[in-house]
């Protein structure tokens, strides 16, 4: 390996290994942007999009954060065009397929989030597989969010709680914050810290809804495709910058 090789592993010298945030979250948007600057299809950008998300999963475990939770499909992302949704999900399928021997190798355990069951049966089948060979692994918790709505999560946790009453297990004056958030599809990870929204847009287009109450939030111009190390670096050094007070003084 060489020297320049070795120095892209470490933490930057300008970030503390004491306050780096646990979980990431990451919003990457911009592929079809990208794409079009370069003259290409949009899918093209969508193939990129997936060597951006490589990159940053390596990075998150050389840097040492522990949780990384990915956008990569919306409940809303079914209104686009037929062929881009097909080519989505093909693509989901064939990366997690290639990748699954890399990531075991490394032990990263990947979970899915969202309404998986609308999604084609042999990507399911290939989203259970990855999550049951990867669940004893040890390392950085990554999660997808595909076919994942931040509304419909929460409407499914509340019908979910709903029956818990009606059935007579549960008082409703036992609701709180904790047990609601267990009835998320995120209830094994704790809340992002930093969220990250790649090409300019100032929204959270129905992501974690719930979970980003106090995330740090990052937004910045670079398409996703172009979001490599140096970038997700200057994000660390920004969200370090950050005061955070969760409404204290
Ligand atoms: C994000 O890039 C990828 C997905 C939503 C699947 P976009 O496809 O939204 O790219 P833009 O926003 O059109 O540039
Ligand atoms: C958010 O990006 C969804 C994903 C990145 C998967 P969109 O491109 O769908 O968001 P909007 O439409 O600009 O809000
Ligand atoms: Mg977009």
């Amino acid at each position: 390996m060489t020297v320049m090789q070795t120095s892209l592993k470490q933490l930057p010298r300008d970030l503390d290994q004491n306050r780096l945030p646990r979980h990431v979250a990451v919003i990457m948007d911009g592929n079809g942007r990208w794409a079009k600057r370069q003259g290409l299809p949009r899918i093209m950008g969508h193939h990129r999009g997936v060597d951006a998300l490589k990159n940053l999963l390596r990075c998150c475990d050389d840097w040492g954060i522990k949780a990384l939770t990915a956008y990569a499909f919306s409940t809303e992302n079914w209104g686009r065009p037929l062929e881009e949704v097909e080519f989505l999900m093909t693509l989901f399928e064939l990366v997690l397929r290639r990748e699954l021997q890399e990531m075991m190798a490394e032990n990263v355990r990947i979970q899915f989030v969202g309404n998986l069951t609308a999604l084609p049966q042999s990507l399911q089948a290939e989203i259970e597989r990855s999550m049951q060979d990867t669940q004893h692994n040890t390392g950085l918790q990554f999660t997808v969010a595909t076919n994942y709505g931040g509304r419909q999560e929460i409407l499914q946790a509340c019908r979910a709680i709903a029956t818990e009453v009606q059935q007579g297990n549960l008082q409703p004056d036992e609701i709180d914050e904790a047990l609601f958030s267990r009835h998320l599809y995120t209830a094994n990870v704790s809340d992002p810290d930093l969220l990250i929204r790649t090409s300019g847009e100032m929204r959270l287009s129905n992501f974690l809804l719930w979970q980003m109450a106090y995330a740090e939030l990052y937004i910045t111009d670079v398409l996703w495709p172009d979001f490599d190390r140096s970038e997700f670096h200057r994000a660390l050094c920004a969200y370090q910058r950050r005061e955070r007070r969760f409404g204290k003084v």
